[in-house]
């Protein structure tokens, strides 16, 4: 789909109605000025879900989601952004102009991938076909499954089939209906020697692989025969519409279960996904046998925050997943393992399990990877204490991968406990281990300010605090002063200044403008990425004479914008009515004084950068041994002046006159 332009955008925004779009999927009832439901992405009993038709957003307070009409689609129905907008064109019979016509590579190319599409839904069908309706698929195909115990119902669900082990079946019932040769070789249906041609998949019962809307893209085939010199599986090649690692097998029937349960269950195999969702857990997916890809990571992120690895008993693969661990991570999910008793996986486990026993076993074995990776690495340790040093630091560097820092410090508290170990000590090395890798790699800047703080921004003593803890308090001041520019930048305060006289005369000048005017002369930045970023955006604005408010941010394409400011739009829990009657105190305070907010905001995140100047000047002069006394001279000149602002903030920070 090609971009809509940005006037249509803009339409197809203003005409929705939040309450009606959201109406369509969620029984909703007035409650005071917003709505109220069920929130359509849990099970719960008692509705949390509100929607603010003044403010056109939602907020779930139980899964946490927000945002608008666009959001709520791109949640829901799992649209992209275009999408989104395209289906809210369509309910309000919005016009998008036509998309330009295709070049011929285009045309060419899309045609050839049609072309396969199409190929494999016609073999799907081919081999469902063969398996239930010829002597050979059912005396053998048929009979292979039900010895292993899947039910009919489930067969029909997976589409599971069978290829006729006579060497040609496929291949010519394929160009009889006129498929390309060419075509069934590059899907991996044909393999040619010569002028001789044959089935790929002859004589194995036959797995589809499903893209995430149902789509046939490849195929598992699994032989018969136990002989080990024969390869178990056979799997369709990479082609131009299969992409091993950037498929999970089960993901098109699990997703709807993914969602509602809010956790990702991954096994291994296609059997281990079939005979879990027969057992009644139908969260399940695999990434078929191949080593887990970022890919397929952030596949399961579209559904959900958290995966669950399933392990066989004997899993000598245990300490290869350790990567897995790592990566999903890394890409801020929440991670959890259950093992299997020895000798078991999730295939014959479930097996022989009601659902409600696997579903117990599941709850009950249930780890977090920290406890999973201590059982398994002290294993090996036989409590010789420099390998169990080892095994602390190997946890401390999944730790550190971990990118949301609360996420952090619960892992590190947890990890200290477990091992009965300073917290401190935990912080120090991943702090250490954070600077030395991650930040070289990709987000210095998340990091910059945050490692070197020592002193208190706040009348804190920061000295008794933990350097974790302390990252928590630069993102409160962060925060506040964004919170700030979003809510009130378009507001306008009065300020004072100096004429060209020298005279004090008082004039009136936008949140926006004051904030944007007061870190610029002093060069200062958000540190925190999300900051940043939407910080970038108001200037942008500001540069074409423009003052975005959160009703403009709320309307980006961008959704980590869009939940960021919804998330401070419902902030305080405005949206939720037994907090309606104290917020609306507080909110008429904070505008009331909002000069005083302003400035006090101000003041505060100038003062936490000073102290980080300080910091950083204070490390300088301690660890680097090789200065000059010119060097020397410099940094301790540098450091007395900024030490002489924050005593100047210091005194500000009492007070609430802008100057
Ligand atoms: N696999 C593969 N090629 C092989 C063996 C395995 O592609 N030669 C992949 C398959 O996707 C398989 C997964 O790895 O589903 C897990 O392997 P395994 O546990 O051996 O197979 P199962 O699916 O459990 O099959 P079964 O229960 O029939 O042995
Ligand atoms: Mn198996």
């Amino acid at each position: 789909m090609s971009k809509i332009p940005p006037h249509i955008v803009d339409e197809i925004m203003q005409t929705s109605k939040i309450e009606e779009v959201i109406g369509e999927f969620v029984q909703l009832k007035r409650a005071g000025s917003n709505l109220k439901g069920l929130s359509p992405f849990t099970d719960e009993k008692t509705p949390s879900f509100v929607v603010s038709p003044a403010k056109q957003i939602f907020k779930c307070f139980s899964t946490g989601k927000g945002g608008t009409a666009v959001t709520f689609l791109m949640e829901k129905e799992h649209y992209s952004y275009p999408e989104a907008l395209k289906w809210l064109a369509d309910k309000y019979n919005i016009a998008i102009p036509e998309d330009q016509a295709p070049t011929p590579e285009q045309l060419a190319a899309y045609s050839e991938k049609e072309s396969l599409y199409i190929i494999n839904e016609f073999a799907k069908n081919h081999f469902a076909e063969n398996l239930m309706h010829s002597d050979e698929g059912l005396n053998i195909g048929l009979s292979y499954f039900e010895e292993r115990g899947f039910r009919r119902d489930i067969i029909e669900k997976f589409q599971l089939g069978y290829c006729l082990n006579t060497g040609d079946n496929f291949y010519k019932a394929a160009i009889e209906k006129g498929y390309k040769l060419d075509y069934l070789e590059k899907i991996g249906l044909v393999k040619s020697k010569e002028n001789r041609h044959f089935d790929f998949f002859k004589g194995r019962v036959m797995f589809p692989i499903h893209s995430i809307s149902g789509r046939v893209l490849g195929f598992g085939g699994r032989t018969l025969l136990t002989d080990k010199k024969i390869a178990k599986y056979f799997n369709s090649p990479e082609s131009p519409i299969y992409n091993k690692s950037e498929i999970l097998y089960g993901l098109f029937f699990a997703k709807n279960d993914v969602i509602k349960y809010d956790n990702c269950y991954l096994c291994e195999g296609y059997t281990d996904v079939i005979s879990m969702y027969q057992a009644g857990i139908q969260n399940v997916v695999s990434s078929s046998g191949t080593s887990l890809t970022k890919e397929q990571i952030k596949l399961i992120r579209r559904y959900t925050q958290n995966i669950t690895i399933l392990f066989d008993g004997d899993a000598a693969g245990i300490k290869a997943s350790f990567r897995g661990i790592d990566l999903i991570l890394e890409e801020g999910m929440n991670v959890k393992v259950v093992l299997f008793p020895d000798g078991e996986d999730p295939d014959s486990f479930s097996k022989r399990s009601s659902t409600a026993e696997l579903d117990e076993y599941l709850k009950n074995h249930t780890q977090d990877f920290i406890s999973f990776k201590s059982d398994i690495l002290l294993k090996d340790s036989n409590n010789d204490p420099i390998k169990k040093a080892g095994l602390i630091r190997d946890i401390v560097q999944s730790v550190a991968l971990i990118p949301d820092q609360i996420m952090r410090t619960v892992y590190t508290q947890q990890l200290a406990e477990r091992f009965e170990l300073d917290e401190q000590i935990l912080v120090a090395e991943l702090i250490k281990y954070r600077r030395n890798t991650i930040a070289r790699q990709n987000d210095a800047s998340e990091l910059l300010d945050l490692t070197v703080i020592k002193e208190p921004t706040k009348n804190v003593d920061l000295a008794a605090v933990n350097p974790l803890q302390q990252e928590k308090i630069v993102l409160e001041d962060e925060y506040e002063l964004i919170r700030i520019l979003i809510k009130y930048g378009t507001y306008l305060i009065k300020v004072e200044q100096l004429d060209e006289s020298g005279k004090k005369i008082e004039v009136e000048t936008s949140v926006i403008e004051l904030i944007h005017h007061e870190l610029d002369k002093d060069e200062l930045n958000f540190s925190f990425p999300i900051h940043a970023k939407v910080y970038a955006i108001i200037i942008e604005g500001l540069e074409q004479k423009t003052l975005y408010s959160s009703s403009y941010l709320i309307r980006m394409e961008d959704q980590e914008i869009v939940r960021f400011v919804t998330e401070i739009e419902s902030d305080s829990h405005e949206l939720s009515s037994k907090w309606v009657s104290s917020y609306n105190i507080s909110t008429r305070t904070e505008l009331d004084r909002l000069q005083e907010t302003v400035t006090q905001a101000l003041y505060r995140f100038k003062a936490l950068k000073v102290e980080s100047f300080i910091n950083d000047i204070r490390t300088q002069l301690e660890t680097n041994s090789q200065l000059s006394q010119e060097e020397l001279m410099d940094l301790l000149a540098q450091q007395m002046a900024y030490e002489k602002i924050k005593m100047i903030f210091a005194e500000k920070l009492g007070r609430t006159i802008l100057r």
